[in-house]
């Protein structure tokens, strides 16, 4: 299967989540106001395990993270891409997007989302992505209706009661 290593959006830049960005994400894994509805601030060892975890998941079925850059300035803007995860039992593909807070409000969560869901169906063809939020996560509600996903039923997930969203091609 051929990875997909980089790619661009209308105003981003983005290329493989992998071990160089250590320090970029664990400074965004160090915010609280963004770890906030992601279970709280992680810590450097944290950050290393969620990037190993992520290369391993990008060796196994071939998709991932990616970080994003701003394509003006290359500033670090924040990461998301496809995981495999547990639905009660069944393996799906979620959305997932973290955002640096100075970047919040710009449509960029749903401009990352746009091509992440144009990899995942045109390219991988996955039948479908689901996507967990807290219910009191406003924000990432409003762009998961952007992005033409359903909301499916209340779940928890991770302990904590989340919102399911799906999107089928
Ligand atoms: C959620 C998150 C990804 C949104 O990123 P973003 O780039 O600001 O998203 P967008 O600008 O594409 O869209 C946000 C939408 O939510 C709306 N919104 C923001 N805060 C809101 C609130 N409190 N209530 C209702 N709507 C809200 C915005 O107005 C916008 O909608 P609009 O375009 O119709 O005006 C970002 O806040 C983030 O990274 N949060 C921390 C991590 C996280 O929660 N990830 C998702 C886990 S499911």
């Amino acid at each position: 299967m051929q990875l997909i290593d980089t790619f661009t959006t209308h105003r981003l830049f983005a290329e493989c989540l992998q071990s160089k960005h250590l320090n970029e994400l664990y400074r965004m894994h160090q915010n609280k106001q963004v770890m906030a509805t992601l279970g709280g601030v992680r810590s450097d060892e944290e950050t290393r395990l969620f990037i190993l975890n992520n290369l391993n998941h990008w060796q196994r079925y071939g998709f991932g993270l990616w970080v994003f850059r701003d394509k003006v300035n290359n500033q670090f803007v924040g990461r998301a891409g496809l995981r495999n995860t547990d639905v009660e039992g069944n393996e799906q593909v979620e959305l997932a997007y973290a955002l640096t807070a100075k970047f919040w409000g710009r449509g960029l969560a749903t401009e990352m989302g746009e091509e992440i869901l144009k990899i995942g169906f045109e390219l991988l063809n996955l039948p479908e992505i689901v996507c967990f939020i807290l219910t009191n996560n406003k924000a990432s509600q409003r762009v998961m209706e952007k992005l033409g996903f359903k909301y499916e039923r209340d779940i928890i997930h991770a302990n904590l009661p989340h919102l399911l969203y799906r999107l089928i091609v």
